[in-house]
């Protein structure tokens, strides 16, 4: 992946996919080879850039960044193996699922490997803020899934349930991103928690975008099928959005398909989430993240990292895949 923003930590950059690579060693070879293949397919690998960027950026000349930036990044792939199990989804990073390829078994004991790896690889670094950062964030985050399934197929989840559920299932991952960079760096307390609130609104308007290319998005760009949301009764944005919008009528045909699931209905949903306007509201939700993790930064010194991280902010708002 190329990023206009990347040139500030490039050559670390390399370094952290060099280390995930010799990290997914085991004596077992199914292990390697399923880790292997969903590494391989790539990802866009932001989380990591962020605990580059975040550690640079208050002035880091130490090398454990590099590890750091692959821990999260495992972290991040072994709940994508748990998260495809449980949203029966097929495709990911334009391959199919470890869940499709393989079975749901192995797709959810690799992502075990995988999580624990990363806590091996966290304790070797050493450093106990950040271990609790890490520690914590994985069990928000595992809360946060919980707390979306009790969600799926109930029409009358709110807005504000559905923003928690962002928050702790997505934006933990980035706020833990960022605070472990900014913490590993010795940061001062004001950089520190500036760094930390830019990763949580970071992460809010990433998962706002995903849950928006849900219903607009192009599977090929994505690498991810689209409808997925739908077909699994999960209730996000763009439909609590539509119904506060649409008809009574169009509103109950809403309420049906999330108690249902199934995409048999995904085009009329597709022109109700555009025509209610509720696409629309989704983005302005994440503009409005977006604007706040821009102010969150400006808290920051500047630097070329800092300056990378408002474009990171920006690429996230206006992607595609
Ligand atoms: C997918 O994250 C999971 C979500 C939180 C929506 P990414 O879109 O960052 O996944 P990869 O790593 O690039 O495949
Ligand atoms: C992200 O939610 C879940 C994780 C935090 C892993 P999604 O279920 O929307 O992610 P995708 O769309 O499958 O990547
Ligand atoms: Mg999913
Ligand atoms: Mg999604």
């Amino acid at each position: 992946m190329t990023y206009p923003f990347l040139s500030a930590v490039q050559k670390d950059f390399q370094a952290v996919d060099d280390l995930i690579r010799s990290n997914l060693n085991s004596e077992v070879p199914l292990v390697e080879e399923i880790a292997a293949y969903l590494v391989e397919a790539g990802g866009k690998r932001l989380r990591p850039l962020l605990v580059l960027l975040a550690a640079k950026a208050c002035g880091y000349d130490g090398k454990e960044h590099i590890k750091l930036a692959a821990v999260i990044e495992f972290l991040h792939t072994a709940m994508l193996l748990h998260d495809d199990v449980v949203d029966e989804s097929d495709l990911r990073r334009g391959r199919k699922t470890v869940n499709a390829a393989w079975g749901n078994s192995p797709s959810v004991l690799v992502g075990d490997f995988l999580h624990s790896r990363a806590f091996e690889m966290m304790v070797e670094i050493g450093n106990m803020r950040v271990m609790e950062i890490l520690s914590r964030a994985t069990n928000v985050i595992a809360e946060g899934e919980v707390q979306q399934l009790c969600a799926v197929g109930n029409p009358d989840t709110s807005e504000s349930e559905y923003m928690e559920i962002i928050s702790r299932k997505t934006a933990m991952l980035f706020q833990a991103a960022a605070h472990s960079g900014a913490v590993l760096a010795g940061a001062d307390e004001k950089a520190e928690t500036a760094l930390r609130d830019y990763g949580l609104h970071l992460g809010v308007a990433f998962q706002l975008v995903d849950d928006q290319l849900d219903y607009e998005g192009d599977a090929q760009e994505l690498g991810k099928n689209v409808g997925d949301d739908l077909a699994e009764g999960k209730v996000t944005l763009p439909l609590i959005a539509a119904m506060r919008n649409a008809s009574i009528e169009d509103s109950e045909f809403i309420r049906t398909a999330i108690r249902n699931g199934g995409v048999e209905n995904l085009p009329q949903m597709i022109e109700l989430v555009n025509n209610t306007g509720a696409l629309d509201y989704t983005a302005g939700q994440a503009k409005q993240e977006q604007c706040m993790a821009l102010e969150c930064l400006g808290e920051v010194e500047d630097s070329e990292y800092r300056q990378a991280m408002n474009v990171l902010v920006n690429f996230v708002v206006d992607r595609h895949h």
